[in-house]
């Protein structure tokens, strides 16, 4: 683990293995501390590779108990073996010859969550990106593809499902209480999607028949007992198996699919040949336990997962730089199922929300870099936003810019021509290239470059000549170790809105390439000319968010409001409006920093009813106008010198503001979506419970009797947490929180999910207390900081959604948080890595916090054996 050479790893530095390993048959014999892995590998000499070539295979904290080359025990001096690598100098000069590895492994010890370990008494095991190489040695990268056979054997009381990828080829069994099974994947795989389970679970099955006509067996395994919360899950992922081969003409190829949930996992969930295995978060849901916050999650990461099958399997990376590869096309897909089975305009916003939220404050800090990085030192690090949905948006805009139709046949011609390949993103493009004879050299930046570009718009019109002016400049700011751009190519979708609210045809164009309603931004300026305009039209930008950019244009207010009441494209029409509330929040904490009452004007709190009340607006639409801009999203508006407690106040006072001024609008609608009993997950239940328990929040800012009552009644557990965070949020400090947050913790005691969202709400209760209130909840005998869910719900909530709390200008927080990271890091360093990333805008904050901010990373960087995973994010957070 302790294995930070400093190494750094180069894009530039790629080349093929001299070996490759067409065959790899792995025996498990399971036990809690010492596990035997005898790993038989066909090990193939490249055809160009030289006969004196080494075979050097990778390992982590491993411990060889035999080797043997050709069936024949190895001598000392034909190898070297340390736990981190095993390199036989001679290797012999047959094409093909057999290494027989025999390592030891201690399971139960494993509490890095990475390789082979145990999660509840049950074997599991994690291998992206390179966690194989714990449990034997091998050429542990993702271009090295093998065959798969796999023998498990355990204790047949202990575990009797033994599970690993592929089709189940054999099963019996052995003496003294043990059995076996056997699986074989036909399908060529890097060793990151090798997956092993043994253990007792139980079980929904089901059954899928492909466009073919093939049946596939469907297996959810979960914690016995909780077998009906799995039934979600079941019907999410025939969705998708549906979705791919209508949407993509992609059919499943194996017998069996199975998903088991674990509770203790370092991520989502991952996409293991056949064997997807989930962070139980993501597969568990019922009407009394989950939110519609989790079941679109569930939804989504279900979808997620079953898409690598072809994004990520079939077709894998040719090395980690690729990773955007198979992450950023994969969520590209299951947002738009997920776009496909809920509301797309609702889903889009949130998407986007979304990106701005993680990825912008990433690609506008120390920790910036490009969606293909070109280096890394850990590569755990950079699962990140970046590669993930800015990586998904790049995909959406090769989309945008060729039309669906052509999207789809480079897409056919991508599974066509790189099936069984480790590929590039050169290899993804060049099929788009090829389908349309267009040159995407320019677009390719956007894999290439970090950072959020910049488009600065300046409109003039001319009414005697009937002209409408666009000037348009680029820029895209510096970041770490690329301080000069390029310039890119940014497809910008737009709408001039007539007096009437309808689209203006905008006759003739010219100064840039304007086609079906997206302006081609490719130069540094261009100057659009509309001609033929009658009436000045509004502005309508980025509609869609056609690209990930920023956008600098003076708007008026009440151009912007007529957007927000008129724009025919929805996620524009949301946009106006909110950036109207967050103008109105940055003047408001200004005004706060300045000693005077923030004001608001009544134009704006009116426009919030007039949303509210909308009826050609979906519910869910409505919830999302209606939610305020979070302070993270407006510290990075204001961009520097951030004093969070300004913000908070700014945030409280519009919030009651816009309360104040819809009191009774706000009480009637309340009541009308308040009918309704049988719960049901879908899209448009769950609209309606979202702007019902907006409204509740508005009418809690100052009363907390609805919030109670609701806690009482609720019959689900969407609205029994949005209660019960509105008195916690609200209504803690008057001490009418404490009943609620016991009763939820007596009736959920023993269901950690649950528990999670428990200390999830309390960690975020705002205030300068709830760095006591933290250090208490850890002390709580629920509290468990080697199980990641429970982490992430308390310290990762204080540091990512408790603004005032964390950045208590003592800097008792981010004392707080140090301490924890550290203590985190010394078992699990993938997960405090993750955590600490939540200080990477420091340099943001104004000079007190700043200063308290850059102490505490210093004293993470001064910690001696420091895991590479951590050093490397302090250290780039610190540059
Ligand atoms: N490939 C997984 C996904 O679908 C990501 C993942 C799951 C992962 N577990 C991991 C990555 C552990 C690194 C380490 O997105
Ligand atoms: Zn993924």
């Amino acid at each position: 683990m302790r294995t930070d050479t400093g190494q750094v790893f180069r894009l530039e530095d790629y080349r093929p293995s001299s070996f490759l390993i067409p065959e790899t048959d792995l025996t498990f014999r399971l036990s809690p501390d010492s596990t035997v892995v005898i790993a038989k590998l066909t090990v193939e000499r490249r055809e160009d590779a030289p006969l004196d070539a080494p075979l050097v295979l990778d390992g982590d904290g491993l411990a060889l108990k035999g080797l043997a080359i050709d069936g024949m025990p190895a001598s000392a001096s034909a190898f070297v073996a340390t736990p981190d690598s095993l390199s036989i100098p001679k290797p012999p000069h047959a094409r093909r010859f057999l290494l027989t590895i025999e390592t030891e492994l201690a399971p139960a010890k494993n509490e890095a969550l990475m390789g082979l370990y145990r999660s509840n008494g049950n074997y599991c095991t994690q291998c992206e990106a390179e966690g194989f190489r714990r449990i034997t040695y091998f050429l542990d990268r993702p271009d090295v593809l093998s065959v798969y056979t796999v023998r498990i054997e355990a204790d047949r009381k202990e575990a009797p499902l033994l599970l690993s990828n592929g089709n189940p080829a054999e099963a019996g069994d052995l003496a003294d209480g043990r059995h076996y099974a056997v699986w074989r994947d036909p399908f060529p795989k890097p060793s990151y999607l090798f997956a092993l389970v043994a253990g007792d679970l139980g079980v929904v099955e089901d059954e899928f028949v492909t466009a073919s006509g093939r049946t596939v067996k469907l297996g959810i395994y979960v914690e016995h007992g909780k077998e009906s919360r799995a039934a979600y899950a079941m019907d999410a992922l025939k969705r998708s198996m549906r979705w791919d081969e209508e949407t993509y003409g992609r059919e499943y190829d194996l017998d069996v699919f199975n998903v088991v949930a674990v509770s203790d996992f370092n991520m989502g969930a991952m996409e293991n040949k056949g064997l997807n295995i989930f962070n139980d978060k993501y597969v568990l849901a019922d009407v009394d336990t989950a939110t519609d916050t989790d079941f679109a999650g569930i939804e989504a990461v279900i979808a997620h997962e079953y898409f690598h099958n072809w994004t990520g399997n079939r077709i894998t990376c040719r090395d980690w730089f690729q990773l955007c590869l198979k992450e950023g096309l994969t969520v590209f897909r299951d947002h738009e199922f997920s776009a496909d089975q809920r509301s797309r305009a609702v889903k889009r916003i949130a998407e986007v929300r979304t990106l701005r939220a993680h990825q912008f404050p990433e690609d506008q800090g120390p920790l910036a870099h490009p969606v293909r990085p070109r280096r890394y030192r850990e590569i755990n690090n950079f699962y990140t936003s970046t590669v993930y949905e800015k990586g998904s948006e790049v995909v959406r805009m090769i989309r945008t810019i060729l039309g669906a139709e052509l999207f789809r046949k480079g897409m056919d011609l991508y599974f066509e021509r790189h099936d069984g390949d480790a590929a590039t993103v050169e290899d993804f493009l060049k099929v788009f290239e090829d389908v349309t004879g267009r040159d995407l050299s320019q677009f390719a930046l956007w894999y290439h470059q970090a950072g959020t570009p910049n488009l600065t718009v300046t409109a003039s019109y001319n009414k005697e000549a009937s002209e409408l002016f666009l000037e348009i400049e680029q820029s895209v700011p510096p970041t770490p170790s690329e301080s000069r751009k390029r310039l890119m190519h940014i497809p910008l979708a737009f709408g001039l809105v007539g007096k009437d609210g309808q689209d203006i045809d905008h006759g003739h164009v010219d100064g840039a390439a304007v086609e079906n309603g997206i302006i081609h931004v490719r130069k540094r300026r261009h100057t659009v000319r509309f001609s033929d305009i009658k009436e000045r039209p509004a502005l309508s930008l980025n509609r869609g968010f056609s690209a990930p950019i920023t956008l600098s244009i003076e708007q008026t207010q009440d151009e912007r409001a007529f957007l927000a009441r008129h724009d025919s494209d929805p996620f524009s029409r949301w946009q106006a409006f909110n950036s109207l509330l967050a103008d109105a929040l940055m003047v408001g904490s200004r005004q706060i920093r300045g000693g005077k009452e923030p004001e608001f004007s009544s134009d704006l709190t009116g426009l919030a009813g007039a949303i509210a009340a909308n009826e050609a607006l979906e519910p869910a639409f409505r919830a999302l106008a209606l939610a305020l801009p979070g302070e993270a999203d407006i510290a990075r508006e204001l961009g520097n010198n951030i004093d969070p407690d300004a913000i908070f106040a700014a945030r409280e006072a519009l919030s009651r503001a816009i309360a104040k001024a819809n009191a009774s609008l706000f009480e009637r609608l309340f009541a009308e979506f308040s009918g309704g009993n049988t719960f049901s997950p879908d899209a448009a239940s769950a609209g309606r419970r979202a702007l019902r328990n907006a409204l509740l929040d508005f009418l809690s800012t100052s009363d907390p009797t609805r919030a109670a009552k609701q806690f009482a009644a609720a019959n689900n557990m969407t609205d029994r947490a949005a209660a019960l965070t509105i008195l916690a949020h609200r209504h803690a400090a008057k001490g009418q929180a404490e009943e609620a947050l016991a009763c939820f913790e007596a009736r959920y005691r023993s269901d950690p999910l649950v528990l999670d969202k428990w200390f999830q709400i309390q960690a975020a209760i705002p205030g300068p207390q709830s760095v006591e209130r933290v250090r208490a909840l850890m002390r709580h005998p629920a509290f468990s900081i080697s199980n990641p869910n429970r982490v992430r719900s308390v310290i990762g909530t204080f540091s990512t959604a408790n603004q005032t709390g964390f950045h208590r200008p003592d800097g008792g927080g981010y004392m707080l948080f140090a301490d924890t990271v550290l203590e985190i890091e010394k078992r699990n360093p993938q997960v405090s890595a993750r955590l600490a990333t939540g200080l990477r805008s420091w340099r943001s904050l104004e000079p007190v916090r700043q200063k308290k901010a850059r102490e505490a990373l210093l004293r993470l960087a001064a910690e001696p054996n420091l895991s590479a995973d951590l050093r490397d994010i302090v250290e780039r957070t610190l540059a």
